[in-house]
């Protein structure tokens, strides 16, 4: 059984190695951020405050979320909706952040991913894969980079998209965004001790997903 737990802060890239990795070795991808956000974008629409812990628990058990995949691409399904590119949109990423920190959300996300990784090769990316979620996974990466490399990525990918972004904004976002998930009380952003630690700052994609592979071939 192939089980690659793929964590690290906002912007790391890990998604994008990820989805390279599933499909070089034809196993199943889950992006467990997109879960979170799903639940954040659920809360919006009905008007909850996503740190307020009695309103959202009184909604997260019976939350209408499905993971799709569609030719290998997942697609994130909400109330029926596909809601993959509106979770994406810069105002749910810290609500996302924030509603993640309450304990009723992750546990009923856990137990959703914990579900679908059952049984099956796959790869997952988040924040608490190889501590929490898959703690017995083969292969543990912790995939980061420098802040400001981060926001300039995340920069080009929303200049490229046409949309009009401060970089000192973004840079601001990722530092909270990161100071919120590694300290939340209920398994925060954290390296397993099992996990390999890789800064690719100085990194193109292709290295990371060479220097992945090449250690999980060497097994
Ligand atoms: O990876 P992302 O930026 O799409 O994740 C959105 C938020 O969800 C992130 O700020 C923290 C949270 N998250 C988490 O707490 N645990 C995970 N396994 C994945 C994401």
């Amino acid at each position: 059984m192939i089980n690659i737990a793929l964590d690290g802060p906002s912007g790391s890239g890990k998604s994008t190695v990820a989805k390279i990795i599933s499909k070089k070795l034809d196993i199943l991808y889950l992006d467990t951020g997109a879960m979170y956000r799903a639940c954040a974008l659920e809360a919006l629409m009905r008007g909850v405050d996503c740190l307020d812990e009695k309103s959202v628990a009184a909604f997260i058990d019976d939350i209408d979320l499905k993971i799709v995949y569609e030719n290998g691409a997942q697609k994130t399904i909400l109330r029926g909706e596909d809601v993959s590119t509106k979770i994406r949109m810069n105002e749910v990423s810290m609500k996302a952040s924030d509603i993640s920190s309450l304990p009723c959300v992750r546990r009923k996300m856990v137990e959703m991913q914990r579900a679908v990784a059952k049984g099956t090769d796959c790869v997952l990316d988040g924040r608490d894969i190889g501590t929490y979620v898959l703690p017995d996974a083969k292969y543990k990466f912790f995939v980061t980079a420098k802040p400001e490399v981060r926001a300039k990525r995340r920069y080009d990918e929303l200049t490229a998209k046409g949309q009009k972004v401060e970089f000192d904004c973004l840079l601001e976002e990722i530092n909270r965004r990161d100071y919120n998930d590694s300290h939340r009380e209920f398994a925060p952003l954290k390296q397993a001790d099992d996990a390999v630690l890789l800064d690719t700052s100085d990194m193109t994609v292709d290295q990371v997903v060479d220097f992945i592979l090449s250690e999980i071939e060497r097994d």
